[in-house]
């Protein structure tokens, strides 16, 4: 069965690899060095620093096996016949090629290490490598790479850095080479930045050097088959069960909401849940830079925008999947985030029918929303006076809700605005939920509670005509414990 995905000629590990000479060879490794802190103490006060210093050389010769058999490895393997190979014949194909290199080159290893050897050269061969454990970790949001010695991970809110590695920058490079290059892309001196999508459906994003400036960095939000329903939201404490009726109420008859936050703040992950109370007889129209929605209603056209090309060709903006989608007879229209000119188109849109239209936007409350929303289109080269450009925001956006990290990680919706028309040149607006933070317990977590701001809903009377009769005791503050 192994000589299934083997090249043909014997097993190349037994002339030396390209560049073994790269490679410490495992028998040459020193015992472990005492560090000069350890060294200093007194012989008879046991060295606190040692088991780590040999857990590190530990792992280090374990990387360098590790690099050894994987280059091995390619010399043995036919990659062609990869593609066709069950899980399991890979797995023993690869097992058995290890145990003979390892066995060719006298290296003798515990059963643990060498089933976490096996399964590593596995990630290699077919996966992300290193990364691949940290991508089936469910607790994982967010891994981003600093360099190949450095890998944070984003769990509940918190950023953590964990101890996995890459051997070198080679090995990083090597790993982003195969993402970019399996979705048609390069990155490198003269491309040195990446956008794309893992098999997974997860959002990639790679900076390579002399642009970063200490290693490669690697950013990754992880795609969650399983997306945060309205229900979860608010089991998590991100919203209350109020605040989603009216959110229900909003979204039903046909208000256009913009989520605005912070940098994985929650806004796709909000914007998801408002769109699972959209009626399943709507025609949905959604356009992605990645397409990370998962809408559930039956009748829904997915857009993802696509940067140019290598020669500089081939580019469809968000703008020109917008215009486009004006053309296929959405009734609703979300755009998963509006940061250049499609903000005209969307405003637009907003305003002619496709009201129902939802967005998301970079700010930090809804004031700073609309303040981003006339840059953008300032910066669209629109010549328009601020009191227009605020006419036609007002008149387009009829919510803001606020998604935000707080500081102990959680992520909440800390204000639901409305916008209700134009005071002279002001825009106006009426929070009518919020997030009241009292203070901090003593390891850090915030206190605070969500309140009605006590002002009833300038679309009260719309939804009520609509069939979404929602109670006064809805839009009542509610007192601090
Ligand atoms: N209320 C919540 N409770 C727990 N986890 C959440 C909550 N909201 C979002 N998340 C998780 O936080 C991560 C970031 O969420 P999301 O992708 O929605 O953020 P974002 O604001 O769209 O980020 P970006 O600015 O990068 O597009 C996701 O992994 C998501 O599952
Ligand atoms: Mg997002």
């Amino acid at each position: 069965m192994f000589s299934k995905y083997k090249k043909t000629g014997g097993v190349a590990a037994s002339k030396p690899a390209k560049d073994s000479a790269t490679v410490t060879p495992i028998s040459a490794l020193k015992p472990p060095v005492v560090p000069v802190a350890a060294s200093m103490r007194k012989a008879s006060q046991p060295a606190a620093a040692a088991p780590v210093d040999k857990e590190v050389k530990r792992k280090q010769r374990m990387g360098e096996i590790k690099l050894e058999l994987h280059r091995a490895l390619l010399d043995n393997l036919n990659l062609a016949a990869l593609e066709h190979a069950t899980e399991q014949d890979l797995r023993q194909e690869i097992n058995a090629i290890a145990s003979e290199i390892l066995a060719e080159k006298s290296i003798v290893l515990g059963r643990e290490d060498r089933l976490q050897l096996n399964s590593e050269l596995y990630d290699e061969v077919t996966g992300l490598g290193p990364l691949e454990t940290l991508l089936k970790d469910e607790s994982v949001n967010d891994i981003l790479v600093n360099g190949p010695q450095q890998i944070f991970v984003e769990r509940a809110g918190k950023l953590q850095l964990t101890d996995v590695t890459f051997k070198d920058e080679k090995h990083l490079l090597r790993i982003i080479d195969k993402i970019v290059s399996a979705v048609g892309r390069r990155v490198d001196e003269s491309n040195p930045y990446v956008d794309a999508r893992l098999s997974d459906g997860s959002r990639f994003n790679a900076m390579v050097p002399p642009v970063a400036v200490d290693g490669s960095l690697v950013s990754i939000r992880k795609f969650k088959k399983d997306k945060l329903g309205i229900d979860d939201l608010v089991q998590f404490g991100a919203f209350t069960e109020e605040m989603a009726a009216y959110l229900q109420a909003a979204v039903a008859t046909r208000l256009n909401i913009i989520v605005s936050g912070g940098t994985g703040s929650g806004k796709t992950t909000t914007l998801n849940a408002l769109s699972s109370f959209i009626d399943n007889a709507e025609r949905i129209l959604t356009i992605e830079d990645t397409a990370e929605l998962q809408l559930q209603q039956t009748h829904v056209g997915r857009m993802e925008s696509r940067p140019p090309n290598v020669e500089g060709k081939g580019e469809v903006s968000p703008r020109d999947c917008l215009k486009n989608a004006l053309r296929m007879r959405p009734d609703r229209i979300i755009v998963g985030e509006t940061r250049g000119e499609e903000v005209i188109d969307m405003l637009q849109a907003m305003n002619t029918g496709h009201d129902g239209s939802m967005t998301t936007i970079h700010a930090n409350s809804a004031r700073d929303g609309v303040s981003r929303l006339e840059n953008m289109i300032a910066m669209a080269g629109i010549e328009m006076p601020l009191k227009a450009v605020r006419s036609q925001i007002s008149s387009a956006v009829n919510l803001i809700v606020q998604a935000s990290r707080l500081q102990d990680g959680s992520r909440r919706m800390t204000s639901i605005t409305e916008i209700t028309g134009m005071e002279g040149d002001v825009i106006s607006m009426q929070e009518i939920f919020r997030y009241q933070r009292v203070g901090l317990t003593p390891d850090n977590k915030i206190i605070g509670h969500f309140t009605a701001t006590g002002v009833r809903s300038h679309y009260a009377e719309r939804f009520r005509m609509w069939g979404y009769d929602l109670p006064s005791s809805i839009y009542e503050p509610i007192a601090a414990q």
